[in-house]
């Protein structure tokens, strides 16, 4: 199971979990990154590196926060707004660049 960032990481994008992840699967939205799921190894090497913990094993998101857990393999499964196909998995941030696209879920959030 894999491990996923949550709301916390929204507007911060600190990306010190980009540097310690092996295999490169943390990717990089407008407004938040996103782990993906068919990659992740589940090393838990990026849970400690992120200032504002907003990492975690989806096997301990509290109930309150699935919706963001659910929202990293929602990024890579679907298409994302403006996007023809969805990105599923790529096999590497860095090949990637920057997508520079949210979820729908985090491109609204806090929005009134
Ligand atoms: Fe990478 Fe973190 Fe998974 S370091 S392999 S995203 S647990
Ligand atoms: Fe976000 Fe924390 Fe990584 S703020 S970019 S999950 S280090």
């Amino acid at each position: 199971m894999p491990y996923v960032i949550g709301e916390a990481c929204i507007d911060v994008m600190d990306r010190s979990c980009m540097d310690e992840c092996p295999v490169d699967c943390i990717y990089e939205g407008k407004r938040k990154l996103y782990i993906n799921p068919l990659e992740c190894i589940d090393c838990g090497a990026c849970e400690p590196a992120c200032p504002v913990t907003a990492i975690s094993s989806d096997r301990k998101v509290p109930e309150e926060k699935a919706a963001f857990a659910e929202d990293n393999a929602r990024f890579f499964d679907l298409p994302l707004p403006g996007r023809a196909e969805a990105i599923g998995a790529p096999g590497g941030a860095a090949a990637v660049g920057v997508i520079g696209v949210d979820t729908e879920l985090v491109a609204g959030h806090g929005a009134a």
